[in-house]
């Protein structure tokens, strides 16, 4: 089948798959503390998500990640964990893979595992419990760091995905750093996008901590080796030579990383969105309810494709946040 290649070149082989809008925390920058959830009918049953990606999967994917909302929260997640294990015992995914909030973990690490997954991303921002409870609005860090425990002992790679916040784990970049180090995690730091209702107050702009300045932290204490490995995301990655840790920096707004875009996201309801910081989205469910046969939804998906755009238009600079957008990061799963 003819690979899909969008308009500048790019081509799309990552698919993010957000399979709930829900979640059972509420992190200030992803989520408002009202969050108004689908109707549970409006979701696409995981039959449907398994036809969809499936499709995405013979057009040339080959890295899914699943994310949310809370990807563990969905009932009958691990029966679709199941389901897309298949593509990789075939060959044809390269990874399957997660990105989670870590509370379910301690139930669901081990059959994950064991259908093949060998990497986890697990967002934390923080490991003071109180200010954990504070950004999640009501989490519990005990029981995040069980689950990453769990995946630890259940064979799992742990990636941390720290989002760098002024102000809030600004003062715990050490600590963040050694504990990964003391545990043998990956971690990666994400500059904060300005997604979701809470922007009108320049709360985003309060809270950014450009990843150049966190690095050159970094850099006053350890060595810094640059490193040419990718994982297929975002995330740039350095060693630091005394303690043999890998960082990653995820930075749309200090060093735009659309030229090597190789991604599209699919949410819950079946709308694709072919760029995470616009708000041009392709309706699938309707071709996929429409017909049995895929041929269709095949076309509608080289339609989408066929207008990914550049890329976004985040931007914090002369202290004005610019390309802002009221769709919530937990909408694509970020
Ligand atoms: P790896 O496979 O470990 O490289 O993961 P990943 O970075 O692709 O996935 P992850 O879910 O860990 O992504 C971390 C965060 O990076 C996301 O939640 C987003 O905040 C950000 N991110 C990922 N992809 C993009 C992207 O295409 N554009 C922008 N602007 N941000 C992205
Ligand atoms: N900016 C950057 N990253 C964000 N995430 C959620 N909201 C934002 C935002 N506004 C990240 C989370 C998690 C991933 C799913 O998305 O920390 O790692
Ligand atoms: Fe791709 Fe859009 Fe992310 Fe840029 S912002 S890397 S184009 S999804």
């Amino acid at each position: 089948m003819v690979p899909l290649i969008d308009p500048f070149a790019r081509a799309i082989s990552y698919l993010r798959v957000s399979v709930t809008d829900r979640c059972d925390f509420r992190c200030s920058y992803c989520m408002s503390e009202n969050m108004t959830f689908l109707p549970k009918a409006d979701l696409l049953s995981l039959e449907e998500l398994d036809r969809l990606c499936s499709t995405f999967v013979r057009m040339g994917v080959e890295k899914l990640r699943i994310t949310g909302g809370e990807p563990l929260v969905r009932k009958g997640i691990l029966t679709f964990f199941e389901a897309m294990s298949r593509h990789l015992h075939s060959g044809a995914l390269k990874e399957l893979t997660l990105t989670t909030n870590g509370s379910q973990l301690a139930k669901f690490a081990e059959p994950l595992a064991a259908l093949g997954i060998k990497r986890i991303n697990v967002s934390l921002d923080t490991l003071d419990p109180e200010k954990f409870a504070k950004i999640t609005r009501w989490g519990r860090l005990s029981q995040v760091l069980d689950g990453i425990t769990a995946a630890k002992a259940a064979g799992l790679r742990v990636k941390i995905n720290a989002v760098a916040l002024k102000d809030f784990n600004e003062s715990e970049l050490f600590t963040l750093t050694d504990w990964c180090a003391a545990n043998d995690h990956d971690l990666t730091f994400i500059e904060v996008m300005p997604m979701g209702e809470d922007m009108g107050d320049g709360l985003r702009l309060d809270q950014y901590w450009p990843l150049k300045d966190l690095r050159q932290r970094l850099a006053d204490r350890y060595t810094l080796i640059d490193l040419a490995e990718r994982t297929g995301g975002p995330a740039r990655y350095v060693r630091l030579e005394e303690t043999g840790q890998k960082i990653g920096f995820i930075t749309p707004l200090t060093h735009n990383f659309c030229e090597s875009c190789n991604r599209v996201r699919l949410t819950c309801t079946g709308e694709l969105y072919m760029c995470l910081g616009q708000e041009d989205m392709a309706d699938l469910r309707a071709p996929l309810r429409a017909s049995p046969d895929d041929a269709p939804l095949e076309q509608a998906i080289r339609a989408a494709i066929a207008r990914k755009p550049k890329g976004h238009d985040f931007d914090y600079s002369r202290q004005k946040i610019k390309g802002q957008m009221t769709r919530h990061m937990s909408h694509t799963g970020g």
